[in-house]
């Protein structure tokens, strides 16, 4: 009799401990409490923001099939115009450098060269800004520095993409 109580009071305790255990096991990689719902937002918003266009090597030219565990890890890809040649720098490493209001700071007063679409990152919302945080923070650091900047009087070293001059 008292056997059998006790098994189903470790059992119960087992079955009570499952889901504590699966938010643990998020936790070790999210940085704060990032919820399933919010790193599927982060996800979408990076996707079809085009966020992957540029920082994610190869992504455009494979039609997105790339790995999750390789987005967003920055590009030797170089954007030659006027203001010279910029690289889209490795958001994992960037990220980890950041608070998430250090981010949300950054972000909503974002300002760099071409071809990075800063004024649509200015526009997002709180909510999916810390979605994209979330997300980034959650796959953690991975790949290399992209490229330093190259000034427009220097020659990059290729590959990279020309721009023409601007309209008059
Ligand atoms: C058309 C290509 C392109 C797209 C699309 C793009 N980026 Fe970038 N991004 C760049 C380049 C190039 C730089 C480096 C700019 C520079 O050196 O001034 C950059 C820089 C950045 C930076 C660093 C700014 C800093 O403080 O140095 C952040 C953050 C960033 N991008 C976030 C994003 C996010 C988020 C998205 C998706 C919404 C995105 N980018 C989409 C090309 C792109």
């Amino acid at each position: 009799m008292r056997i059998g109580l006790c098994a189903r009071l470790m059992l119960a305790s087992v079955v009570a401990a499952a889901p504590w255990i699966v938010q643990a096991a998020d936790k070790g990689k999210a940085a704060g409490p990032a919820s399933a719902a919010q790193l599927e937002r982060g996800r979408y918003l990076v996707d079809i923001g085009g966020c992957n266009d540029c920082h994610t090597p190869g992504y455009m030219q494979n039609a997105g099939k790339i790995p999750e565990a390789q987005w967003l890890t920055g590009d030797k890809l170089g954007w030659r115009g006027p203001w010279g040649t910029t690289y889209a720098v490795n958001l994992r490493t960037y990220m980890q450098d950041l608070t998430e209001a250090q981010w949300l700071k950054t972000a909503k007063t974002l300002q760099t060269r071409p071809p990075m679409p800063w004024f649509a990152v200015q526009k997002m919302s709180t909510a999916d800004l810390r979605a994209i945080y979330a997300l980034i923070r959650h796959l953690g650091p991975g790949g290399q520095a992209a490229p330093a900047y190259v000034p427009p009087d220097k020659e990059p070293p290729p590959p990279f993409v020309q721009f023409p001059a601007p309209p008059k």
